[in-house]
């Protein structure tokens, strides 16, 4: 499958996909709290994205079960909402994603559950900072494993490691097109230029430990091979000329 290059109507369109995802994730964020079930924050997301006129992206994608997926503490990605309620230090990482007439908003971020411990914190703060750092490097021109090079050596710095068993990936009128984004530089393989008017999802998972994954008998949830913790954060993109567009930018991003 190709790149799609967006046209002015499309990007539109994503830009309101977008920020209603964004919104999606606000609200998660802000019911993070001690005794919260992860269904409970599920049910919040829903509503939300249909009360903006959009639909729940990951409700029945590949028979996904949820709205929202989320993941505590060791777990990586897709963690299903269910009666788990969540704890004093826990770290909560909350995905969602918005289809409005026609066109997807991806966005993910993890966000503390009351006090936290200072290495818990710093881990929340790197994956969002990597984030950052990958998309310095999002510009028309440039490749994309100029953005994964970006991500890596700045979560690498930090100690930390990048998860290899999945991607970020490019956005637009399906939840996942080519190309694929990894959050780290695979020597020998030929990358994808980046073009103005491509979207992208760009979501680095970071580990505390090891980079290796597994999924539990759930046959969704990913969580770290050695227990530790795994924090994520993800925009949607646009690539222009200049700095890229977030897409789905909120206030309390
Ligand atoms: N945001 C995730 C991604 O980027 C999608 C969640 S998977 C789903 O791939 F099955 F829940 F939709
Ligand atoms: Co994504």
């Amino acid at each position: 499958m190709a790149i799609v290059i967006k046209s002015e109507r499309d990007i539109d369109l994503m830009r309101k996909a977008g920020r209603i995802a964004a919104g999606a994730r606000s609200v998660a964020r802000q019911m993070i709290e001690p005794g919260v079930t992860t269904k409970a924050i599920n049910k919040e997301v829903f509503h939300f994205i249909k009360k903006s006129g959009a639909e729940p992206t990951f409700l029945g994608y590949g028979g996904y079960p949820a709205s929202a997926c989320i993941s505590v503490n060791e777990q990586v990605i897709h963690g299903i909402p269910g009666m788990r309620r969540l704890c004093e230090g826990d770290i909560v990482s909350v995905d969602v994603g918005a289809t409005f007439q026609g066109f997807v908003g991806d966005c993910a971020g993890t966000f503390p559950c009351g006090q936290c411990s200072d290495e818990a914190l710093r881990l929340i703060a790197a994956t969002r900072q990597s984030f950052f750092e990958g998309i310095r490097y999002a510009r028309h021109g440039n490749r994309i494993s100029d953005i994964s090079a970006g991500v890596q050596n700045y979560a690498e710095a930090q100690g930390y490691s990048l998860v290899r068993d999945y991607v970020g990936h490019g956005v637009g009128a399906k939840m996942h097109e080519d190309p694929e984004v990894p959050n780290y530089v695979q020597h020998g393989h030929g990358s994808p230029r980046l073009m103005k008017g491509m979207t992208i999802a760009v979501e680095p998972m970071v580990n505390a430990g090891g980079w290796e994954v597994r999924v539990l008998q759930d046959g969704w949830t990913v969580i770290t091979a050695d227990g530790s913790l795994s924090a994520h954060y993800e925009n949607s993109i646009l690539i222009t000329d200049g700095e890229a567009e977030i897409l789905t930018m909120a206030d309390d991003l």
